[in-house]
């Protein structure tokens, strides 16, 4: 959830771990730090706020304004020239988030700093010992007691990756760290166990980031750690277990461009990463979907018995979408369930079902660790990631890679469209080993193939959008309302707008609403009402009807003639083959959060206490 960078070369350190941090900053955004070292002395400066607050203080102090703001380890020159630095920008977990719990943490002396993403399990317990150690702990963190731990460990002829090590055997947890010391300054000490860590390979000059975003505009060559690895990095060499690999990004994947925030440029990005996500997977002789990459053969596809997907959030109602494709197109049960629930109520695994472990960044923990529960207990399980070379990338070792290009906002836009389009290739392809026709079967490859250009209509809506969310903005409770299809959708249209907006939002399925929810509604309860046209429609109008007789408004996003004046406000949408009809339902759910968000004000890209990828339970 944090975002870590480091740098060792010849270059200026502070510019380009700033850089970094800006980049990464989507995935942690309540306080940032620094240190590097300059003239044997570590220089550590933090502030509570963004990355621009950073730089700011760092501004102040070159200029000769500290006025005590600066950390006790800096000499209010924090920005003169150094080669070699360490930099995070953070997601509290352990402590608030204030500049004292701001990383980068040091031991007492202030010869060692460490910048840590993950959670320390037994801190509490160092943090004691530490203490009656005589230990004076500064801040709140269990990141703190990793510095104190490696600095006890780092005696004479101890080298700092040893210390590291030893240090590590003390500690239970998940860690991606990155180490700096002052009597070691021409290298840094990187470690990884479950969350991600990466090494840019430059000419003369190495990069450490949590993330490729921070790395891309300085190299393609990177190593992802594996994890348990513990690894030396100098300016020109470095030592790892894990071989290095090319990046299959550009710089200009991470930057805004035109846009003037990255939900809205990765609203409009998917047509083509659905282009991306579809090309070459649709197989028109055999009319059925080409997934080389879950490694099935057609009688262990046939052997499947019932599949179940496994995410958080967004990619667990993506998940939700995925199940009602398979049971309508291969006639498999199939069911989805949070990563979170699933993996601490010990669950029954069943060797004839296949698991689909579904995420964008590739780093929920709790997805993460379904998918280890699920092969200790020798579960079939493939993954639905975004991220290449991602933790639950790697764990699964197989499964479908999403080629939704980098995804920044907090908030899922594109990655969740290819999530649903893969699942729709994934039921397809089981449907096809079964008893689909051939004839349904190219319904679906064609119905899929018209996708990216029906979003492409839709976006060339999105101003008639713009103004019924303007229209709406002051509404401080939505309902979203859908049927079998059209319910992970609504569930993904509430999260949506309850994300980047704020407003207090509930999706219920149709037919519950009297069941209790319509006890709610009144003028102040405007209801987004999903009607595809399909078999449902009438129970659907009924819904809408239902609403307004108790003085309800409505917006309604169809896909059919409605009657006119039904609904208070009418979203459009393109027809497409029923079952694949949710995912074009969503695209307008997607452009109604931003603009109610834009038009509140919100920090669309960086919601109030979330962060993009959650490596923490
Ligand atoms: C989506 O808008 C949310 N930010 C969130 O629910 C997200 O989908 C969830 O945390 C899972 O993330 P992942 O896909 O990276 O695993």
């Amino acid at each position: 959830m944090c975002g870590i960078v480091g740098y060792i070369g010849r270059r200026d350190a502070t510019p380009v771990l700033l850089e970094g941090l800006r980049s990464l900053e989507y995935r942690g955004y309540d306080s940032a730090g620094l240190a590097v070292v300059y003239r044997n002395k570590l220089h550590v400066t933090k502030t509570a706020g963004r990355v621009q607050d950073l730089r700011d203080r760092l501004s102040d102090n070159t200029n000769g304004k500290t006025n005590g703001k600066t950390n006790g380890k800096t000499n209010g020159k924090t920005n003169a020239k150094a080669t070699v630095g360490i930099g995070h920008t953070r997601w509290a977990t352990h402590g608030e988030p204030n500049e004292t719990n701001a990383h980068p943490h040091t031991d007492t002396a202030g010869r060692i700093a460490v910048v840590h993403n993950g959670i320390i399990e037994n801190a509490e317990q160092l943090r004691d010992q530490l203490a009656d150690q005589g230990v004076k702990l500064a801040s709140d963190t269990d990141t703190e007691a990793l510095a104190h731990l490696i600095a006890a460990e780092a005696g004479e002829g101890v080298t700092l990756e040893e210390a590291v090590r030893r240090a590590l055997r003390h500690v239970e947890g998940t860690y991606g760290l990155v180490v700096l010391d002052i009597l070691h300054q021409n290298e840094l000490v990187v470690a990884r166990n479950g969350s991600p860590l990466v090494l840019g390979i430059g000419d003369g000059e190495m990069f450490v980031a949590s993330d490729v975003a921070a790395l891309v505009r300085h190299t393609k060559q990177v190593v992802y750690l594996g994890d348990g690895e513990v690894a030396t990095v100098r300016a020109a060499d470095y030592r790892t277990v894990s071989r290095p690999t090319t990046v299959d990004a550009e710089a200009g994947d991470y930057e805004l461009g035109a846009f003037a925030d990255f939900m809205r440029k990765e609203i409009h990005e998917q047509p083509e990463a659905l282009r991306r996500a579809l090309r070459g997977r649709l197989d028109d002789r055999f009319s059925t979907a080409r997934l080389g990459g879950i490694n099935l053969d057609p009688r262990q596809l046939r052997s499947i018995r019932q599949v179940k997907f496994l995410g958080c959030g967004s990619a667990y109602y993506a998940g939700q979408m995925g199940a009602v494709l398979v049971e309508e197109l291969a006639r498999i049960p199939a069911g989805a369930e949070p990563a979170s629930e699933f993996r601490y109520r010990n669950p029954v695994v069943d060797p004839d079902t296949l698991y689909v472990a579904v995420s964008q960044s590739g780093e929920t923990l709790d997805t993460l660790m379904a998918v280890q529960e699920l092969r200790r207990k020798g579960g079939q399980v493939i993954g639905a990631v975004n991220v290449v070379g991602s933790a639950i990338g790697r764990e699964c070792g197989t499964g479908v890679f999403l080629h939704a290009g980098p995804e920044i906002a907090v908030a899922s836009t594109k990655a969740l469209t290819n999530m649903a389009a893969s699942f729709a290739m994934l039921a397809l392809l089981l449907g096809r080993v079964r008893d689909m026709s051939a004839a349904a079967g190219q319904r679906i490859v064609s119905g899929l193939r018209a996708l990216p250009h029906q979003i492409e209509l839709m976006l060339a809506g999105e101003d008639e959008i713009a103004e019924i969310a303007r229209r709406f903005a002051a509404a401080e409770h939505m309902f979203f309302i859908g049927r079998v299809r059209g319910w992970p959708v609504a569930r993904e249209g509430a999260q949506k707008l309850k994300e980047v907006s704020y407003v207090h939002a509930e999706a219920y399925q149709a037919s519950e609403l009297k069941h209790g929810p319509l006890a709610l509604i009144n003028a102040t309860m405007p209801s987004v009402v999903l009607v595809p046209a399909d078999e449902l429609l009438a129970k659907n109008i009924s819904t809408i009807e239902q609403i307004k007789a108790r003085g309800g408004p409505v917006i309604a996003v169809t896909s059919a003639d409605l009657p006119a004046d039904l609904a208070d406000a009418t979203i459009r949408i393109p027809r497409a083959e029923p079952e694949l009809e949710p995912l074009l339902l969503n695209v307008p759910l997607q452009l109604l959060a931003y603009h109610i968000a834009a038009k509140l004000g919100r920090d669309i890209d960086k919601p109030r206490n979330l962060a993009k990828s959650v490596t923490v339970e």
